[in-house]
């Protein structure tokens, strides 16, 4: 087809109509935003000549998407997440604001709930015949520099097989298992015992991989650990650190590599070390500190509220 209609004046009254914006009910910023979308899906449609038959296997897409829980799973991988960064960063940017610990995407599998521990938690439940053992710990920082006691930790990873407890198709692993709230202790400081993750690979018979297969991409991530953390007159940190050597780092499917969220882990295998962590063997360590950023005229400008799993 070659005839341009998108322009003419039926069609732009029509988009307004169909946007709700002829009448009074409803939401102002609703019909403001799917103003705007479908303005630019059927100048899309028109631009490259978009058929009915892709049209309809897209309406198709997004069914099995819903069906199967994945446009949560596809955001990341179009990069939508990394572009709300992004914008925080310029914003950040813009206004001067001094900040911490790099920010990087929530990714959608936080479940809320998870048991609260001070100063020290283990995440894992043992069970995982695979798991080799992380320390992981540091000391969470004001936006002054000065230790945060009582800052809440919220931590959360995959095991080795990259299955998210709470989203594991194996059903497999105990509720909240490798998920803790870990509040810092007097000196700032949180620590943990775990199992060292694996990276994380999208369903492979699910909508987001094939839909990153028309793209040529593949759907997986380096092997991650996930943090928000919290102090009183602080913004909400939303962050991930990587595990270093992870052949992925520079080629995550959902764009959270970042510099200073890839710290060293060093293997110990000293008995000293073993001993002193309470161990039975080898294990891995990291050191991390997270730092916060103050609030923005006393406001989180970087708090996001967004549909989450909650368990009891
Ligand atoms: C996805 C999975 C993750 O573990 C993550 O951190 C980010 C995104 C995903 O499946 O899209
Ligand atoms: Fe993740």
């Amino acid at each position: 087809m070659s005839v341009k209609i998108f322009d003419s004046s039926e069609v732009q009254d029509f988009l307004r109509l169909a946007s709700g914006l002829d009448g009074k009910a409803g939401s102002a910023r609703a019909k403001e935003i799917i103003h705007r979308i479908v303005s630019d899906l059927y100048k899309a449609i028109e631009d490259l000549n978009i058929t009915s038959d892709e049209y309809w296997a897209g309406v198709a897409y997004l069914n099995t998407l819903g069906a199967r829980g994945e446009a949560g799973l596809l955001s990341p991988g179009l990069g939508f997440d990394r572009y709300f960064d992004m914008r925080m960063d310029a914003e950040d940017e813009s206004q001067g604001a001094k900040t911490g610990t790099p920010r990087t995407i929530e990714g959608p599998l936080y479940v809320s709930g998870a048991p609260v521990e001070q100063g020290f938690a283990r995440l894992d439940d043992g069970s995982d015949p695979n798991g080799h053992t992380l320390i992981m710990h540091g000391t969470v920082r004001g936006a002054d520099g000065a230790p945060m006691p009582g800052a809440k930790v919220e931590v959360w990873h995959c095991n080795t097989k990259g299955f998210y407890s709470h989203f594991d198709p194996t059903g497999e692993q105990t509720p909240f298992n490798m998920r803790r709230t870990i509040i810092a202790d007097a000196k700032g400081q949180y620590r943990f015992q775990s199992i060292v993750p694996h990276g994380y690979g999208c369903p492979p018979d699910g909508p987001t991989q094939q839909l990153l297969n028309l793209l040529g991409r593949h759907g997986n991530r380096p092997a991650h650990i996930h943090f928000f953390v919290t102090a009183d007159g602080h913004r909400k940190l939303t962050t991930q650190i990587n595990i270093d050597g992870d052949p992925l780092l520079n080629d995550d499917f959902a764009y959270a590599t970042r510099e200073g969220l890839v710290p060293p882990l060093f293997e110990r295998t000293d008995e000293a070390s073993i001993k002193a962590n309470g161990l039975s063997g080898p294990f891995a360590e990291i050191e991390f500190d997270l730092t916060l950023s103050a609030l923005i005229d006393g406001e989180d400008t970087q708090i996001v509220d967004r549909p989450r799993l909650a368990v009891a």
